[in-house]
């Protein structure tokens, strides 16, 4: 076998113009070949007359150019220019490059490494029939992979990797029947994976990292010579995807898996590397992964496994590499792990392990965020269980009263608006609480596009978006403006996931955005229900376009916003107080169900900044009464005088002055009363309910705090007015049957 080796620094060719000319008719035309492909390579030629040119199959290999031949005929060709090779000449011409090249027919390897070759890969390549190896690593070349490839018998190794290929991998791909190895990294390949795949049986590596794929895996558990997948860095997901067991090295980190492990990883026998970092599998981290026989690096950091790790847990010694980081894990670190093997590195930072070195959250960010994400489940019961002794302790309350006074009792009960908002509170028709991701909330949203801009506060901007199952939400979007870790807003997190109820506009989840250098918190999202129906101001004043809310309506609405304040008030803890409300703070959902938005979220509060430089927390958890200043009192008062006047109310004088209208009208007669009330609402409300409301709304405008009343007072005389509203107009509608309905009132109601 003859060889030459042209020796090509910097990509200078040496190969000259007359050497082949002596040449025996076979080599001469391999030699022009090699000539032509010089000059179209732009390889600047350092044309020499010494005698070699005969012999090109003699030349020493270099690093940058190999010939290899077998009886006088090219069978392998290796170019290879620098790495930062520069894209040829506009008068490239990849089409007549492959024309020179398909002269050398009986080449079986060919490498074009770093050469700066760009446009579309030629189909007729696939006239190298005996071609066996195919490396094109990191050239510019675009569009789709050729489908004349496919008749490429003897193909066994196509690397295209570092190109800017696009487009899908076709089925034609099966076709390549002893295909071992394929491989086409960092390009921009964007579809999902046809199932045709899994019929590639030779197939002993699939690179795919660095591209746009996305989708479910296809199943590639029948590929049983399968070794290395690498999926980097694309969009695959969710499930974990199924293979054989003969895996050595598995890559999936950085896409969107968000299932479990399945079981059977614990029994691929020859894996050594598995890294399923940066994704969101859920469920719990199967320690058996940590003593697989085979296995030296486990990566699975950045995802929301949850459960105990234990010290008497075995690992495999061999382990070099081990990063649990950032995940939810608990209990303590395996003391295999902490061996002193100088070569190991061992990660487990941002868990909730007891093994104090590293950085760990402490152990209820670990159970909040998997209660967010939803994978304890008896977690989730013992939530439940806690809302409904909640919801059975205000209901107590109110069949306490309701007995106490008019013997009611029955009906109000029966009469689902009363008590749904104590019955729906353990089931409010929300989906749990849960933590979103930015890519969600991103395709919600459009890319936070400008048609999906709803407003903007002092606290930041909110959207409107739209989930994959069709429901509407609001986004928050807050911008930190210092870099704290995500641990630093978990007790705001820890607030803001209990903020449920039928009458707020309740917080679905949320979502942090972090800087990639140091993790700190860039943006936090908070994503609440959308509550479709306009401000409760829009259907009670006049001058707005809807139709007004009835008296009985308007009585409903006020009893939903006390129910929320209360809440707020006392229905978490710590409570939220000083929530400023206005009327337009209540919105109203599609079936007229108010709901209050922007309460005192203190994560929302104008100097964001101060409170998070502040640190740890900036709540204060000391006796509930002392926050309350009867500041929610009075502008729950405030909301009641518009919705009895009908009449917006902009200034504070306003306020004084038509209270003190309403104090008199009081004292006076139901002719004074109904004068004071909006005139589209006076014909249907009963002068009793009337007269309880404007008592309770004057009570909450009082000029000294104390003197307010509690929202018990407030809710029990909304449920009162309610109660004599409705009995009178059933008893309008049974007048004929001659007993009108009288009720007294309430001994408790007194000022
Ligand atoms: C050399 O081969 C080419 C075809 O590759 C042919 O056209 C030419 O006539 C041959 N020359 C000689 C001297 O055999
Ligand atoms: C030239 O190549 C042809 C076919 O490839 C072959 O038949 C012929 O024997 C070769 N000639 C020489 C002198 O090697
Ligand atoms: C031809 O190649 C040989 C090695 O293959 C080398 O020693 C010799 O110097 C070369 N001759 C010329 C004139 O370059
Ligand atoms: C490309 O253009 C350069 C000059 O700009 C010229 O020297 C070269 O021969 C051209 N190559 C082709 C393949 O036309
Ligand atoms: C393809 O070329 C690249 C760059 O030289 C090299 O790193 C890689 O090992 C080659 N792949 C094969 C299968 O030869
Ligand atoms: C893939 O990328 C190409 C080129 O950018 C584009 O035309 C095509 O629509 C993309 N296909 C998918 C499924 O995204
Ligand atoms: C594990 O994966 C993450 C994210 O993909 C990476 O940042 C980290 O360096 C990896 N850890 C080790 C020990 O290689
Ligand atoms: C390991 O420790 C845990 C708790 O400390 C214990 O429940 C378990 O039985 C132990 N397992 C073995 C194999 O010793
Ligand atoms: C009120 O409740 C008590 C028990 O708490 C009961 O004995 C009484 O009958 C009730 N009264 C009415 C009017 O329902
Ligand atoms: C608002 O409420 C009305 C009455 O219940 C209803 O007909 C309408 O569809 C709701 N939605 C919007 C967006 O107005
Ligand atoms: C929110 O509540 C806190 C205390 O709970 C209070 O200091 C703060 O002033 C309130 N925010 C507003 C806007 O009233």
């Amino acid at each position: 076998m003859a060889r030459v080796s042209l020796r090509l620094m910097h990509l200078v060719l040496v190969i000259t113009l007359f050497s082949v000319s002596h040449a025996e008719n076979n080599s001469s035309s391999q030699g022009q070949t090699l000539l032509r492909i010089q000059q179209l390579l732009n390889l600047p030629a350092v044309l020499s007359r010494s005698n070699n040119y005969t012999d090109f199959c003699n030349i020493e290999p270099s690093l940058s150019l190999t010939v290899i031949c077998y009886e006088e005929k090219i069978t392998q060709l290796h170019i290879i220019g620098e790495n930062t090779a520069p894209l040829l000449p506009r008068n490239f011409s990849m089409d007549s490059f492959v024309t020179t090249l398909v002269k050398l027919p009986s080449l079986k390897v060919l490498t074009l490494v770093s050469l700066g070759l760009w446009g579309p890969l030629p189909g007729k390549i696939s006239r190298l029939s005996a071609l066996e190896i195919l490396n094109v690593t990191s050239n510019f070349l675009y569009g789709v992979i050729p489908q004349e490839l496919s008749s490429l018998s003897s193909l066994q190794t196509l690397i295209l990797d570092e190109n800017m290929f696009s487009g899908p991998l076709q089925d034609w791909l099966s076709s390549l029947s002893v295909l071992a190895v394929f491989s086409a990294k960092k390009n921009l390949l964007n579809a999902s994976l046809p199932n045709s795949l899994s019929g590639l049986e030779s197939l002993r590596v699939l690179g795919l990292s660095h591209n746009h794929f996305f989708g479910e895996v296809p199943d590639l558990s029948g590929l049983t010579n399968l070794q290395v997948l690498e999926l980097e860095d694309n969009a695959f997901g969710p499930q974990f995807p199924k293979l054989g067991k003969k895996l050595v090295t598995l890559v999936l980190s950085n896409n969107k898996f968000r299932s479990g492990i399945p079981a059977e990883v614990s029994s691929y026998y020859q894996l050594e590397r598995l890294d399923i970092s940066f994704n969101m599998f859920v469920g719990p981290f199967p320690p058996s992964l940590l003593s697989l026989p085979s296995i030296t690096y486990l990566n699975v950091s950045r995802n929301k496994f949850t459960g105990m790790l234990f010290e008497n847990l075995s690992c495999n010694t061999e382990l070099q590499s081990v990063d649990l980081s950032s995940n939810l894990l608990s209990g303590s670190l395996p003391t295999c792990l902490l061996s002193d093997s100088k070569d190991r590195v061992v990660r487990y930072a941002r868990n909730c392990l007891a093994t104090g070195n590293q950085n760990q959250h402490p152990l209820p960010f670990c159970r909040n965020e998997a209660l967010a994400v939803g994978i304890i489940p008896d977690r989730r019961k013992q939530k439940k269980a806690s809302k409904a002794v909640l919801a059975l302790g205000i209901i107590g309350g109110v069949f306490r009263r309701e007995n106490a006074s008019t013997g009611y009792a029955s009906k109000l009960l029966s009469d689902a608006r009363y008590i749904s908002q104590t019955m729906k509170l353990g089931a409010l028709g929300l989906p749990n609480y849960r933590t979103f991701s930015l890519d969600e909330l991103e395709e919600a949203t459009n890319n936070f596009d400008t048609s999906t801009f709803m407003g903007e506060g002092s606290h930041g901007q909110m959207y409107r978006g739209q989930l994959k199952d069709g429901s509407f939400v609001a986004i928050i979007c807050l911008k930190m403006k210092t870099s704290h870790s995500t641990q630093n807003f978990m007790h705001h997190i820890d607030l803001i996931l209990k903020l449920r109820h039928r009458h707020l506009v309740s917080a679905l989840g949320h979502c942090f955005e972090c800087y990639l250098d140091d993790s700190s918190v860039s943006r936090i999202f908070l994503v609440f229900e959308y509550v479709p129906n306009g401000t409760l101001r829009s259907w009670i004043s006049e001058g707005h376009p809807r139709r007004s809310l009835t008296w009985t309506q308007r009585i409903s609405a006020a009893i939903g916003i006390a129910n929320g304040i209360q809440f707020l008030h006392t229905g978490i803890i710590p409570g939220v107080y000083s929530n400023k409300l206005k009327i337009t703070d209540i919105l109203l959902d599609q079936n007229l169900v108010a709901k209050i938005c922007c309460y005192n979220l203190s994560l929302l509060e104008e100097n964001i900044e101060q409170f998070s430089a502040g640190g740890s927390t900036s709540f204060h958890v000391g006796p509930r009464m002392k926050h309350d200043d009867g500041t929610d009192v009075h502008d729950f008062g405030v909301i009641l005088l518009e919705m009895i006047k009908g009449r917006s109310i902009k200034s504070k004088t306003q306020v004084e002055v038509l209270k003190d209208q309403l104090q008199v009208a009081i004292a006076t007669d139901d002719v004074a009363r109904r004068s004071m009330v909006d005139p589209r609402v006076k014909q249907t409300c009963l002068d009793q309910s009337l007269k309880t409301m404007m008592e309770i709304c004057v009570r909450c405008l009082r000029e000294v705090p104390a003197d307010r009343p509690s929202f018990d007072d407030v809710l029990w005389n909304l449920q009162y007015a309610a109660q004599v509203q409705d009995a009178w107009q059933q008893g309008e509608s049974l007048s004929s049957e001659g007993s009108p309905v009288s009720p007294s009132k309430p001994p408790r109601l007194t000022f």
